[in-house]
Parts: structure tokens; sequence; C-alpha cells
């Protein structure tokens, strides 16, 4: 597929109507709610934090957490529209004073004018980004961060046996499923693997989601490596520390082992 009919574009994507019902778009959604007390859990321990840039801060949807701790904030994002939302978050929960806010592309972004922090937050990006400059993106991540990299994704497509046995173990000793979901499970993960390597020869078995569908963004969003994202994190000092994957009960009953969400720590280990 050229991957120039498929980049949704960014610029015009984020804006009126779709950053005004961005969040209560998504509040009840599981896959939401699981990162945000994830993210919450993870920052109990953060009191040592004195300065988080958060990009892209999106709506400012963890604002709420952030309140509660002593750090600077600096939140960066592509989209106008976007960050209007978070303002008036920002001022809506008095945060004014600990948050600044930045309209830039995050490949712009100059920490010799915006400054460096001691954790970088980045949830929901890099499903938007090309395989093209997910390197790139990874690298100026990894240079504004002094410390710290929480990192969401999605879809990290990451087929090694190790990883894909280790998936199917947990999905198979569920003890809430029973045999057959275990075994559509199985199906729709081995299918999902020979699509994605079919995919890679040119030959498609998934029918694609038509340009009117609700899903059709859904569809046209990457998927990234972890195994590379991490090698690029590490090319740079960085090694994950952590990992966190939603792996529920309905993941194994409506999913297949390529679809969840993930966040991963790492942690600069050369300076
Ligand atoms: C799916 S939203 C995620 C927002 C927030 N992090 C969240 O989890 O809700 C994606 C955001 O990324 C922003 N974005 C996309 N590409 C970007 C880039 N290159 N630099 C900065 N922001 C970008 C968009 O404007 C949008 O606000």
């Amino acid at each position: 597929m050229n991957e120039k009919q498929v980049i949704p574009d960014i610029n015009t994507f984020y804006v009126d109507d779709v950053a005004k019902s961005y969040e209560s778009n998504r509040v009840n959604d599981r896959f939401w709610k699981w990162e945000h007390e994830t993210l919450s859990k993870i920052l109990q321990d953060g009191k040592k934090i004195n300065t988080i840039v958060d990009c892209p801060v999106g709506t400012g949807r963890f604002f709420s957490i952030y309140k509660t701790l002593n750090a600077k904030i600096t939140g960066v994002d592509i989209s106008p529209d976007m960050l209007k939302e978070s303002k008036n978050k920002m001022e809506l929960l008095g945060i004014s004073d600990q948050v600044k806010l930045l309209s830039s592309d995050l490949l712009d972004y100059k920490k010799e004018e915006y400054g460096e922090a001691d954790l970088f937050i980045s949830f929901r990006l890099f499903h938007l980004i090309t395989p093209t400059k997910i390197e790139a993106m990874v690298n100026k991540i990894a240079s504004v961060s002094k410390d710290f990299v929480i990192l969401q994704i999605f879809n990290a497509k990451d087929f090694s046996i190790p990883n894909f046995v280790d998936k199917l173990k947990s999905g198979l000793n569920k003890d809430d499923l029973d045999f057959l979901l275990k075994l559509k499970y199985v199906y729709r993960s081995i299918r999902t693997i020979f699509s994605f390597l079919l995919k890679r020869t040119g030959i498609s078995i998934s029918k694609g989601t038509p340009k009117n569908s609700s899903n059709y963004f859904f569809d046209i969003t990457f998927s990234h490596n972890l195994t590379e994202i991490k090698k690029f994190f590490l090319n740079n000092g960085f090694e994950m520390i952590d990992k966190f994957d939603l792996l529920d009960s309905e993941h194994f009953k409506t999913e297949a082992i390529s679809t969840y969400t993930s966040i991963l720590i790492l942690k600069k280990i050369k300076k």
C-alpha cells in the first residue's frame, strides 16, 4: 500500500467538533479508563519528578492526575483546536500556574527553547506516525527526556515466538473463558499473524474499511513493531524497565493477540 494514501491528515483531523467531542466520546471506553488508572498508579511514586513534557497533550486528559503532583508540566500538541480544549480544562482545574501549553509538531520541539523534562509522557501518538518517522520521533522524545519516558502504544506487532506463546498462554490460562472462547482467541490470533505476513507481501485477506465508515480512521492508522521501538530507544540510551498490557477478559473474548493498548516505561541508563 502506498504510504501517502493511508496517512490521516493530522492537521485537518483533530479540529472543530472532533476536538470538542474527543474526550466525551472516549471517557467510557475501557482502553481509556485503563490508561488513566495505570498512569495514575505509575505516577503515585512520581513525587521526585519536577518536570514533565506531555506530547501530544490533546485535551489535557491527564490534567487531573498532574494536579496531584508537584511537577511543572509542558503540554505540546500540533492541533490548535485540541490545545483550546486543554486550555479550558487547565483553567477549569485551576492549574494555569503549573501547566504551559505549546503549539508544535513534536519533531520541531526545541529543547533549548522549551526545555527538557525528567519525564516524557506520550499517549496515543505512535499509531498516527508513519513507519518512516518512528525512529525520528523516538530520537526526539529521548533527546527531551532526562530520565524517564512513559509511552502508550496500540497494536504493537511483536510476533516473535516467545511473545506469541506468552500471550496465548495468558489467554489459555484465563479461568473465566470457556474452551470455545479460548479456541476462538487462538484462531483470531493466528489469523492476525497470517494476515500481517500476507500484507507484507502485498496480499490482503481483510476486506478493508470503506472511507465513509466510522472505523476508517482506525483502519488507516499504523502499528509498529515493539522490538523495533525498544531498539530505537536503546540506541538513545533508554531501556524498557516495565510494560503494562490491557489483557482483560474482554480482550480475550473479542480481540486478537495484536489488538490491545500497552504502556511502556523506559529509563535512561546512559547519561
Ligand atoms: C489521539 S490524540 C491523543 C491525545 C492525548 N495524548 C490522549 O491520549 O488523549 C492524538 C493527538 O496527537 C496530536 N499530534 C499528532 N501528530 C503530532 C505531532 N507530530 N506532534 C504533536 N502532536 C501531534 C494530534 O493533534 C492529537 O491531539
